[in-house]
């Protein structure tokens, strides 16, 4: 089998370049062959320098992220760089694209770099639960200084090319062509013209730190990374930076990089690095299935999602036309969206000339007839069934031919929608979260008609707007909402029958959840649960039983809406948006257990995540048994980048998997002799349990 990494000769110095698409993952044949490259580059005496690059769209974006958790094959990427660090022939990366971890480490051990100036450099292994492991921690500090190394590496973002100037991480942008520019340096760095970088990042100097800054570092991370620690090992490399020699530090870097390696929370964020891009994967849309191009899009309803869905277009320069019927609700939404680029502007993450040009873009009308000529337009009105048929039958008539007409539904029947027009396939279902210009998951609901072209279309859109797509079926809740009513029913049974609302939250935030259930209800507002609840019952959802909302119901009887109000499952003080247990609910979830006839018992936190767990993940299987989510994985993408779930638990099915399906097989039934009603058989989940299977086996 050919090489991935060839070489050839230009004047005196050799071009390496390694070809491994599509983004030169640094797998065992390139490590090889850079070696390789390398040595006949140096036995070679007409060269006299070495020009390392990337063939196609990226230098080399990192190791094999296949490899890890199998037996490491020789030769090691650290032996690699220490090769091209040492070498007496001057050693110069030409890097473009994303050249990120053991491709940044690679670059950060040739002796100096040149950079195409749209290049993005960044040292990611801490979103994998990993830490640079080829000598990153300790080459970085070595050239940008600690405070900012300690910033990329834990943070793990990467910095465009011409900060990386500025901090000495590249020695040169290049004009033109990054390769040609390259080699011209290597020629001046022969001629002894070029004395800037061309040194080994290995002899710098770590210089004048206050060691204060790691402690600081790891208190920061104990909040913002809650539960995890990768980061916190990262840390521990980079004070190795500074108080040990390179070659200890090198050590003490491997140690904790094998330490992180064969931590449960590596393979659960791998785990979700490759479900995010198998959710891209359709089975009955093929990756040739056209994609009509979106210039220009319109969003109807300028409520708490439309302003939000209205910006993700204007931040990609995507011109949008935002129309309500009341006047008001308009401006007040228009209002929303620029406070929202004025905090940003506050805070410094934006420029006030970005705030001008986004709002630029974004237009309130009043008139549908406005949004005619957009490529896509997205409903955001009341989650009421009349009125979004009222508006689909205008679309149509509005819309021009080949628009993508998209609801934001979260639980009303995309065929009943879409049946109101007569382009049923040009309907599909766009939920966003809220906030919607935060949250990154966008659900993509088929409706029975949808075409390939339309869901080819929404899942390129969700790239462009910076968001996850996951295709989902047409059913009640889609599937996060209709895992998520199964949650909810569990932590409000556990309310009614002996818990308490902050034991219940408690055990899901220790877990790693951002916020448990009822903190999450009181966030989104307990009246949507209420209007919910109320539709179910009118849907004969409760006949056989299981109706667990009586103590919510309570609360919204009392006007308890939750944070907007001030008061909910807790307490809000003027302004917070932290609560705090209130003695008035406990005395209404008394009331209410004693009215049910209920003897109160305690639940400890095992079996209180067990019920909140086991109810997830039962209905996540029968989601996947009726053939509402195309994999178990998507159902993970779902959660962890919709509802908060701990990505480095990987997601709920995963996790799942992790403790053994049949334990949690076993806890449901115990659970379901009790309450029937609460827990529908998943005969899916029964069976890979009696049979040892895994939800890759459903797919
Ligand atoms: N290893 C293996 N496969 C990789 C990979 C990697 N490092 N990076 C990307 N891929 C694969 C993806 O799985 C995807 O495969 P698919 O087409 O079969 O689904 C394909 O390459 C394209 O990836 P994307 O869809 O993500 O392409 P984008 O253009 O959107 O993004 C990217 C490109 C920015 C490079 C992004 O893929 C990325 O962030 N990759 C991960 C980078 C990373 O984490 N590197 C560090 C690895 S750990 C390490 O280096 C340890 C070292 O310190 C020892
Ligand atoms: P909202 O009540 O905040 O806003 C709805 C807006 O639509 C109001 O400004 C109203 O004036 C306008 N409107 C009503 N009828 C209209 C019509 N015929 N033509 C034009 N404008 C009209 O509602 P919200 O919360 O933004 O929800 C909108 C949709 O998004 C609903 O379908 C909801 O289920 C869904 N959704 C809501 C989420 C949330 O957290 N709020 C999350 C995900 C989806």
């Amino acid at each position: 089998m050919a090489s991935p990494v060839t070489w050839e000769r230009r004047g005196r110095v050799s071009v390496i370049t390694v070809n491994n698409p599509p983004v030169n993952a640094l797998a065992q044949p390139v490590r090889e062959g850079m070696l390789r490259c390398f040595n006949e580059s140096m036995a070679d005496p007409a060269v006299e320098a070495i020009v390392l690059t990337g063939g196609g769209r990226t230098f080399m974006a990192g190791a094999d992220i296949n490899e890890f958790g199998k037996p490491m094959r020789e030769p090691g990427l650290g032996k690699v760089i220490d090769g091209y660090e040492s070498s007496e022939k001057p050693t110069i990366a030409a890097v473009h694209g994303t050249p990120l971890g053991g491709g940044l480490e690679v670059a950060m051990g040739c002796q100096a770099r040149v950079a195409h100036p749209k290049t993005r450099l960044g040292l990611p292994e801490v979103k994998l639960g990993l830490l640079p492991g080829a000598g990153g921690t300790q080459r970085l500090p070595r050239l940008v200084g600690v405070e900012r190394a300690l910033e990329m590496i834990t943070s793990g973002d990467p910095i465009p090319a011409p900060l990386a100037l500025e901090l000495g991480l590249v020695d040169e942008i290049a004009e033109g062509d990054h390769v040609a520019a390259a080699i011209a340096y290597a020629e001046r760095v022969l001629d002894g013209q070029a004395t800037a970088g061309a040194t080994r990042a290995r002899d710098e100097k770590v210089q004048g730190v206050d060691e204060a800054i790691f402690d600081k570092a790891k208190e920061k991370l104990a909040r913002v990374a809650r539960g995890r620690e990768g980061p916190l090992r990262c840390v521990e490399a980079v004070r190795g930076s500074v108080t040990l020699p390179f070659d200890e530090g090198i050590t003490n870097e491997r140690r904790l990089f094998v330490e992180c390696h064969d931590s449960e929370e590596s393979p659960a964020l791998i785990h979700a690095f490759f479900s995010e891009r198998a959710a891209n994967k359709i089975d009955d849309v093929p990756k040739t299935t056209p994609t009509r191009p979106i210039k220009s899009a319109a969003v109807i309803g300028a409520g708490t999602m439309g302003g939000g869905i209205a910006m993700n277009f204007a931040n990609v320069g995507i011109p949008v036309r935002i129309m309500d019927t009341d006047r008001a609700s308009l401006a007040r939404g228009l209002g929303v969206v620029r406070g929202n680029y004025q905090r940003a502007v506050d805070r410094g993450r934006m420029p006030q000339a970005a705030l001008d040009a986004r709002m630029e873009l974004i237009q309130g009308v009043s008139d549908m007839d406005a949004l005619a000529e957009a490529d896509i337009v997205i409903e955001a009105v009341f989650e009421d069934m009349p009125v979004k048929q009222k508006v689909f039958t205008a679309l149509d008539k509005v819309m021009r031919e080949g628009a993508i007409l998209a609801t934001n539904t979260s639980t009303l029947d995309i065929d009943a929608i879409a049946a109101t027009t007569r382009r049923p396939e040009e309907v599909i279902g766009t939920h966003f979260f809220s906030p919607a210009n935060v949250m990154r998951l966008l659900e993509i609901v088929r409706g029975s008609k949808t075409s390939a072209e339309v869901i080819a279309s929404a899942m390129a859109l969700a790239r462009t707007i910076r968001k996850v797509g996951v295709l989902v079926g047409n059913c009640d809740g889609f599937v996060g909402n209709r895992m998520f009513h199964e949650y909810i029913r569990q932590a409000q049974f556990l309310v009614e029958r002996g818990a308490l609302p902050e034991q219940v939250d408690r055990a899901a935030y220790t877990f790693g959840w951002a916020m448990g259930p009822l903190a999450v209800s009181d966030l989104a507002g307990n009246d949507v649960g209420w209007y919910i609840r109320k539709r179910h019952i009118a849907e004969g959802l409760y006949k056989g039983g299981g109706y667990t909302g009586a103590v919510a119901d309570a609360l919204c009887e009392q006007g308890r809406y939750g944070q907007k109000v001030g008061k909910g499952w807790y307490l809000y003080e003027e302004g917070s948006r932290r609560g705090s247990p209130d003695p008035e609910v406990e005395e209404i979830i008394l009331r209410v257990s004693r009215e049910q006839k209920v003897n109160r018992r305690t639940f400890d936190d095992e079996e209180v995540l067990a019920r909140l767990h086991g109810a997830l993940v039962n209905e996540g299987s029968r989601i996947l048994e009726e053939g509402f989510a195309q994999r178990a994985s998507d159902i993970d993408v779902i959660y962890v980048n919709g509802y908060g779930y701990p990505a480095w638990r990987g997601g709920p099915m995963y996790h799942a998997e992790r403790q053994g399906l049949a334990s949690i097989a076993s806890s449901i039934a115990e659970f379901r002799k009790d309450e029937p009603a609460l827990w529908p058989e998943s005969p899916l989940l029964e069976r890979l349990a009696r049979e040892g299977g895994s939800f890759k086996d459903a797919n």
